[in-house]
């Protein structure tokens, strides 16, 4: 029996956060044991806002870096950067001419976004990256959070509509139901999920390279209410309730017998800064030693894009015949 096969990415628009690690890193590494993962760092999908091309190469390799210091295994799973294979660019377009420019445009991230002048049109069409992203690896499983959902029924769409006018091709990928309910929230604000993209310094944001100093102060000041009783209600009480899901995720245990447990906010921001800062602490050690050594981070990802150019060569093959542009 074959493997199943994931694929997910995380776009370099900002330092990683704890909601990606949670939400999406982790799981990652979790499931790399388990099922064929090709796990990728969507740099492309960084350039749909605006960007410095400097910092851009800065957050690529961290990010590169952090997947591999968070413990995915070159020889377990495929990790790799988007740009390194150009497979990805190649199939968005063959997608593009597939999408309808209806179904772009109710994409909620261009909703939000796209009516600002100086919108670039790749914020438009850049579903049609990610499903190629997803599509050109016959991926089954999208691990991804709740926001990422609606990119991944367009996926789907895609790939049945391509089947349909022009032969089997792709695999339909599944909508993946555990995803919809991990989501961090921001620390200052938490009817509101913890952003990369907010600025370096937003105090809400935990980063995975927050010194321990930053992560307790940014947990001692996260808003709670005047209630004063730690219990985990999400509705009522989001700000608490988050802390205690961000404490359940690390420990293990469910938050609602966590909240028994604890008896001040104090105690309850100093737990989970405490946790967070000890899961945090190797990833960071490894991260800082795979920057400081570019051969070696090098040798990693390139095991990683052949492994990735290998798998995709033949699909994109096959769309390419399946539309009649080879001869
Ligand atoms: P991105 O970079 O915004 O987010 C990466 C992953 O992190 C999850 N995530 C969170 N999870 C929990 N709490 C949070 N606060 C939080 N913030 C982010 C996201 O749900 C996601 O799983 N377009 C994608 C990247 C991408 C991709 C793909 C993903 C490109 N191609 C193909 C899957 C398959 C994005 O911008 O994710």
């Amino acid at each position: 029996m074959t493997m199943q096969r994931d694929l997910s990415g995380i776009t370099p628009s900002g330092h990683l956060t704890l909601g990606n690690y949670l939400g999406a890193l982790r799981r990652f590494v979790e499931r790399q044991h388990t099922v064929d993962g090709f796990y990728f760092v969507a740099d492309l999908h960084a350039l749909t806002t605006k960007h410095d091309p400097a910092k851009h190469r800065e957050l690529t390799t961290s990010t590169a870096a952090l997947f591999l210091a968070a413990g995915l295994d070159p020889q377990r799973a495929t990790v790799f950067v988007q740009s390194d294979v150009p497979a990805h660019v190649q199939l968005a377009y063959l997608l593009e001419c597939t999408a309808h420019v209806g179904e772009l445009s109710r994409m909620i991230q261009f909703k939000e976004k796209g009516g600002r002048p100086g919108t670039r049109a790749s914020l438009f069409t850049y579903p049609c990256l990610m499903a190629a992203d997803i599509l050109l690896y016959g991926a089954q499983r999208v691990p991804v959070g709740g926001d990422q959902s609606q990119h991944v029924e367009l996926t789907r769409d895609l790939a049945v509509r391509f089947n349909t006018l022009y032969g089997p091709t792709f695999v339909v990928p599944e909508l993946e139901p555990t995803a919809l309910t991990a989501r961090v929230l921001d620390l200052q604000d938490p009817t509101r999920k913890m952003s990369k993209s907010d600025s370096d310094d937003a105090a809400g944001v935990v980063r995975l390279l927050d010194t321990p100093d930053v992560i307790r102060r940014k947990f001692r000041r996260a808003v709670t209410d005047s209630e004063g009783e730690v219990r985990y209600d999400p509705h009522a009480k989001p700000g608490v309730s988050n802390l205690l899901d961000i404490l359940a995720a690390l420990t293990g245990q469910g938050p609602v017998s966590l909240a028994t447990t604890i008896t001040g906010y104090g105690q309850l921001k100093d737990a989970v800064a405490d946790a967070v800062i000890a899961e945090l602490r190797p990833l960071q050690e490894r991260h800082d030693e795979l920057v400081a050594d570019r051969p070696e981070l090098a040798r990693l990802l390139d095991i990683g894009r052949q492994r990735a150019r290998e798998t995709s060569t033949p699909v994109l093959d096959q769309a390419q015949q399946a539309m009649g542009i080879t001869r």
